[in-house]
Formats: structure tokens, C-alpha cells, sequence
């Protein structure tokens, strides 16, 4: 394999939600601090240079298991896992139907859950898993379906950060803000103005902004931090009144 000196050099990663915004962005910049790719998502992305792109869907056991399959028989090993593969489907809780609350906990948590599973049985010991929760998981008005997804990702970075321990595989959560991704390109103006009034930094992120701490996550810069969700939203959680 070849290395190019950077904090994941050699390392082989899975990213998954890799065809867009974060995903995309941790990507590049997982290649580019050396470590070999594997790209996934609904339909297979373009790999980095040195990566492979495999098409998968997240919600679906046998797509993750044999995607897994694919890296592992090309690379020989799985280094890191980071998984961004997730979706909204906004609606106050009184309207809501059971179908939007089953689709958004069907990705964004029991995909969580299927994937990390899937990655840990083949990790090497001392790998590193960044799961994506987001500030939503606070409490956010037309996200119950989501944000109980993503508390869920906070509890499931927990547990499997005691049980894969042992192994020295650490287990984290990133939990962003506002970050400027296709995602949130549906937001109305007057809800993207409420809310950069609301961050401290006056802004809202960017996709590199949380590539950046996924591979700190990922890498053994973190190597006695497990366990942890970590917010990435410009302030807009400190303080009281401003949660
Ligand atoms: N953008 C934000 O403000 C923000 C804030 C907090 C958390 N997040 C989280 O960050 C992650 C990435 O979000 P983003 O903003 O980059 O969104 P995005 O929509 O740009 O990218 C999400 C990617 O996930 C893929 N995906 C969706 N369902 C999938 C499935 N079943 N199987 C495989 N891939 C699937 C999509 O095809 C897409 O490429 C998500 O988990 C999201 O919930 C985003």
C-alpha cells in the first residue's frame, strides 16, 4: 500500500454517506491524510484516489454485510469507520405519520446500529468508529423522528464504546449544528437566519468543519477518548436560553 504521511497513513477507512456533504468531505480528507477509502452510499460514490466506491444501502443488513465483505477482500483489514449515511423527513410530532418516524429511525439509528455491527465484527483491534448524531438530538421542534434517532446514535456510541473496549476499538459521536450540505439546502431563509442568530460564531458551518474532528476521531490523535458525542455547532448550545 502507499502512504503519504498523514495522521491516517495506511489505514483503511469505511465512510459511508460518501456521495454527499459531510460524508463527501470526510472522504477527501481521510485520502488524503493517507488512508485508503472505502466510499459508500445509496448509489456507489467516486472513491478518492487509492479508495474503492461501493453502492449501499445503510437500512439494508445484507447490502452492509457484503459491502463490508468487498473492503475487507480488497484492503485486507478495516482500520476506521466513519458513517454519515442518514436523511430527515421533518413534520410537527402532531402530524407526523408512522411512516416518516419508521423511514428516519430505519437510517439514521437502525442503520447506525447495522453498520457498526457489521464494521466491528471485521475491525482490527484498536480501530476507531465516529458514528453521526447532531445537535437535534437536544430537542428540535418538527424533528421528534429525528432527533430521537440521534439520541439513539448517542446511546449506541456509549455502549459500544464499553463493549468493544476490550478490543481497544474506541467508539465516538459527532453531534453537528447548521452545516451547509444538500441536507439543509431545504431549509427556509427565515429558519436559516433564526438559526446563525442563534450560533455564537454568527455562521454556519462547513462539511470540512466536521471532516476535521471525524478525523480527529479517527485518528490516534483521540486514542484515550471513547465514548463521547461531541457538539460542533458554533456555540449554539452554551449557555442558558440559547439551547
Ligand atoms: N447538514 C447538517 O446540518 C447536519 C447537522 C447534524 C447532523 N447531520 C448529519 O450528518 C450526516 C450527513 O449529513 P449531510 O448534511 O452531509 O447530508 P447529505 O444529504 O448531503 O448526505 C447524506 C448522504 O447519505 C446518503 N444516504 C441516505 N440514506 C442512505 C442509505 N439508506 N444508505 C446509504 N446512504 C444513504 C445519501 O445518499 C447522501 O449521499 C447525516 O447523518 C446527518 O443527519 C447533518
Amino acid at each position: 500500500m502507499t502512504t503519504k504521511g498523514g495522521c491516517l497513513d495506511g489505514r483503511v477507512a469505511i465512510v459511508t454517506g460518501a456521495a454527499s456533504g459531510i460524508g463527501r468531505a470526510t472522504a477527501r480528507r481521510f485520502a488524503d491524510e493517507g488512508a485508503h477509502v472505502v466510499a459508500l452510499d445509496l448509489k456507489a460514490p467516486e472513491a478518492p484516489a487509492g479508495g474503492l466506491g461501493i453502492a449501499c444501502d445503510v437500512a439494508d443488513q445484507a447490502s452492509v454485510e457484503s459491502a463490508v465483505a468487498q473492503a475487507k477482500e480488497r484492503f485486507g483489514k478495516i482500520d476506521v469507520l466513519a458513517h454519515f449515511a442518514g436523511i430527515t423527513k421533518d413534520a410537527l410530532a402532531s402530524k407526523m405519520t408512522l411512516q416518516q418516524w419508521d423511514d428516519v429511525i430505519r437510517v439514521n439509528l437502525t442503520g447506525s446500529f447495522i453498520v457498526a455491527q457489521a464494521v466491528a465484527r471485521e475491525m482490527e483491534d484498536g480501530g476507531s468508529i465516529v458514528l453521526t448524531s447532531s445537535r437535534s438530538w437536544l430537542g428540535n421542534i418538527g424533528q421528534a423522528n429525528y432527533s430521537a434517532s440521534k439520541g439513539g446514535v448517542v446511546s449506541l456510541a456509549r455502549t459500544l464504546a464499553l463493549e468493544l473496549g476490550k478490543r481497544r476499538i474506541r467508539v465516538n459521536a459527532l453531534a453537528p449544528g447548521f452545516i451547509e450540505t444538500p441536507m439543509t439546502d431545504v431549509v427556509p431563509d427565515r429558519v436559516r437566519d433564526k438559526a446563525v442568530s442563534a450560533i455564537p460564531l454568527g455562521r454556519i458551518g462547513q462539511p470540512e468543519e466536521i471532516a476535521a474532528v471525524a478525523t480527529f476521531f479517527a485518528s490516534d490523535e483521540s486514542s484515550y477518548v471513547s465514548g463521547q458525542t461531541l457538539l460542533i455547532d458554533g456555540g449554539r448550545s452554551v449557555g442558558v436560553g440559547l439551547v
